[in-house]
């Protein structure tokens, strides 16, 4: 099937290139320049497992191409998704501008029938608003079909997501389209739900919401455990065993970021205001999510007293593991306040240091983490890495003034940490 994807961010490129890898053709469009000229010499904007290689096969196995062209994608094409970006307005609602620009621009290049997909995260009817542009902007009357077709990848394991997806959600007006999606999918065997428009960009906005108050719940579970000596994981193992619940996004820390969450949360609130209902459940998600980040803050501010002039070594940039990521990072934004309380900072993280360097141009990067605790006041871990397991403690316990560790993400064990001479605080435990 000839596709054309719109936007290379981290959905779009991915998309392009599994599509590419099940035998798909396929055209990325982008309209920035330097991106796509990157792209096409081999280079990559963005860090993601296993991501270069599957374009590079697929860009070798010329089923995979990139263009900054909308007209040369959508003429090679039957399908065109629309994966830009849709980013938060100051109000918390959702700039669609990007979304109502590329529609415009599809319908301007049309001249033969077209399904055009929706794959960016868009406020529930968005697809009707498409439809109704691209009817207006078609110089050549051809008919065309909208579809919502929304992505649920994770940053980090997007193509292990997209080559296993649990779910394909197709949102329609009619069943015309249905036939060419079904075809798109039916190399990834998933199972497929077919729906309306509305129903579609409703389970996107739902679903990630709803994961955001799985986290908030446990870390709100995590101040109980604290107040009474319980253990948070122990907690989310004995909740998560329960197969209703589920065992995944009950993982205590300093909150959840990334540009998926916050921002989805907020245009879910905004959306359900617009529509008359004021969803409290989740301004509450919200609350909690901020306050956890100023608990973290104070259990370090309570044990080191004064940060000026304290020199703390912060292990993890991204805002979670797997990812060069650091937008709307709770680590970066722990980074800010422990700077604005004036310590001193040395950081590092396994991929996202030159994306952290930018935003966070005060602190001092050491390459090896091994080498972040030198001359330092305390530890902390601000970001879920694996890798941070392997710290070499005992290096760490002699290069720092007194051993002290921040564990914003309980990757160690606390009776270990005490037996090894540490004072180590985590969260819930
Ligand atoms: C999320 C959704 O998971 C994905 O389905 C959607 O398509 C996009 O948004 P992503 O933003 O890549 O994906 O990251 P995710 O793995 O969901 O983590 C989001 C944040 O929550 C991170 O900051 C992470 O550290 C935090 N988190 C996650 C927790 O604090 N605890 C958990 O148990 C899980």
């Amino acid at each position: 099937m000839k596709l054309c994807i719109i936007g290379t961010g981290y959905v779009g490129l991915t998309t392009g290139a599994c599509f590419a890898e099940v035998g798909h053709d396929v055209t990325c469009v982008d309209n920035d320049e330097a991106k796509v000229a990157l792209l096409q010499a081999g280079g990559m904007p963005i860090y993601e497992p296993g991501l270069e290689e599957l374009v590079h096969k697929n860009v070798a196995a010329g089923r995979l191409r990139f263009t900054t062209s909308i007209a040369e994608g959508v003429e090679r094409s039957l399908v065109v998704f629309i994966a830009v970006p849709t980013p938060p307005l100051p109000d918390g609602s959702v700039d669609l501008s990007y979304i109502e620009k590329v529609a415009r621009e599809i319908a301007g290049c049309m001249t033969s029938y077209k399904v055009v997909v929706d794959k960016s995260t868009v406020p529930v009817r968005t697809g009707e608003k498409v439809a109704e542009t691209i009817r207006r902007y078609c110089r050549a009357r051809v008919d065309f079909d909208v579809v919502s077709n929304p992505e649920f990848l994770r940053e980090g394991y997007a193509v292990e997501d997209l080559m296993h997806p649990d779910r394909i959600v197709i949102g329609v007006q009619s069943p015309r389209p249905v036939p060419v999606m079904r075809e798109i999918y039916e190399p990834f065997r998933a199972p497929i739900i077919v729906t309306d428009l509305n129903s579609a960009e409703l389970i996107k906005h739902a679903s990630n919401s709803f994961l955001a108050l799985k986290i908030s719940y446990i870390n709100a579970i995590s101040i109980l455990c604290e107040a009474t000596g319980a253990n948070v994981q122990e907690v989310a193992l004995g909740m998560g065993m329960d197969h209703r619940i589920g065992r995944e996004f009950l993982q205590a820390g300093i909150g959840f970021g990334g540009s998926c969450f916050p921002k989805d949360l907020s245009a879910f609130i905004k959306i359900a205001e617009q529509l008359g209902y004021d969803f409290r459940l989740l301004k509450e998600v919200q609350r909690i999510n901020a306050e956890q980040m100023d608990r973290f803050v104070k259990k370090i501010t309570d044990t080191l007293w004064v940060l000026k002039d304290k020199t703390i070594g912060v292990l993890g940039l991204a805002f979670k593991q797997n990812t060069d990521d650091v937008r709307m990072s709770p680590a970066i934004e722990l980074c800010r306040r422990l700077l604005k309380e004036g310590a001193r900072l040395r950081v590092h993280d396994p991929k996202a240091m030159p994306k952290a360097r930018a935003v966070l141009p005060e602190a001092t990067y050491i390459e090896d983490m091994n080498d972040v605790a030198e001359g330092c006041d305390a530890l902390v871990i601000a970001t879920e890495w694996e890798i941070f397991k392997k710290l070499d403690l005992e290096r760490a316990r002699r290069v720092m003034t007194h051993p002290i560790m921040f564990d914003g993400r309980n990757l160690f064990d606390p009776r270990e940490m005490e037996r090894l001479g540490w004072i180590y605080k985590s969260v819930g435990r």
